[in-house]
């Protein structure tokens, strides 16, 4: 079944006040992959109707970023959102979005300016932003984002809880090539000699995973390995940071920790960032 394809606001209205029971909504920016195809696929567990929103949400990317050049693959889209039972597609242009230039922004706080944050002033705002406006527009009971970007999946969840936003965040886990690497709407402009260097930032974090039970030092040293041997290969990893973090602040937890944390790198292959992480447990 073709879903309901929702582009203005009048549209999406009047197919939201014909749902009855539980909407879940899958926010993404599009080209769809397998990872957000099992958010999809979870969110059709947790609701009768599940909605998909497609936006690249130009207000979460830096002058320098990748805005312009960002695969917007709609037909293929729609086409997986059928293929997923999907019921809803709301893919408003950027002037349905943003009608006018806003001036009232979310400010993503001191967990928006640390790890990804640092390398990217104001993403996190942009993207809180985004999310809550599609949270208004869309009003699903629960709404499902993936572990792959875990902070983001984390300043969303302080978001709902600070801001007393009336949605359940759910959470699924990264989905990855066979080979370990992290699927992204990014691959896509990685070369193949660029893919073979991306690997090793899965490689690095199944390294540090390896070495959990000899604590936080040891996680992060052996990951450093992994990257250190990346830095000299051609292409170069560019690294931005590897850092073990509380996966619910962001900050740095010391060596003495136990429980949760997320290892979490990021780096460039050529012009490509990318981003990556691991859930694990201390203790
Ligand atoms: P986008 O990068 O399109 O990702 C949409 C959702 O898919 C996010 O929740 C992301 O964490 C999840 N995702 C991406 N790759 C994944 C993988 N390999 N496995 C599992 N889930 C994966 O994230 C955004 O868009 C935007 O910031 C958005 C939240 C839509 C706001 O604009």
């Amino acid at each position: 079944m073709t879903p309901v394809i929702a582009k203005t606001r009048e549209e999406l209205a009047a197919v939201r006040s014909g749902v009855s029971g539980r909407l879940a909504l899958v926010p993404t920016m599009g080209a769809l992959h397998e990872g957000h195809r099992s958010l999809i696929r979870r969110a059709r567990e947790l609701a009768d109707t599940v909605a998909v929103s497609i936006f690249v949400n130009p207000l979460q990317f830096g002058p320098n970023e990748d805005f312009d050049r960002y695969p917007r693959t709609f037909a293929a889209d729609v086409e997986a959102c059928a293929a997923e039972g999907v019921d809803i597609v709301f893919a408003p242009t950027r002037e349905v979005m943003y009608p006018s230039e806003p001036l009232v922004r979310l400010d993503s706080g001191p967990m928006g300016g640390v790890v990804e944050g640092v390398t990217r002033p104001g993403h996190f705002d942009g993207v809180l932003t985004v999310v809550l406006k599609l949270f208004n527009l869309v009003r699903p009971d629960v709404a499902v984002f993936g572990e792959k970007d875990a902070q983001q999946l984390a300043l969303i969840r302080r978001m709902v809880a600070d801001l007393d936003v009336p949605v359940e965040i759910v959470g699924g886990p990264t989905v990855r090539e066979i080979d370990g690497l992290a699927l992204s709407s990014r691959n896509r402009y990685l070369s193949g000699d660029e893919r073979r260097t991306a690997v090793s930032l899965s490689q690095a974090l199944q390294a540090g995973a390896d070495a959990v039970a000899d604590g936080p030092s040891a996680v992060l040293r052996a990951a450093r390995a992994v990257l250190d041997k990346a830095a000299a290969a051609d292409p170069p990893l560019a690294l931005d940071y590897l850092v073990l973090v509380d996966p619910a602040t962001f900050t740095e937890v010391d060596d003495a920790h136990t429980g949760p944390a997320v290892l979490a790198v990021a780096g460039r292959v050529g012009a490509t960032h990318l981003i990556d992480n691991v859930p694990l447990r201390f203790g």
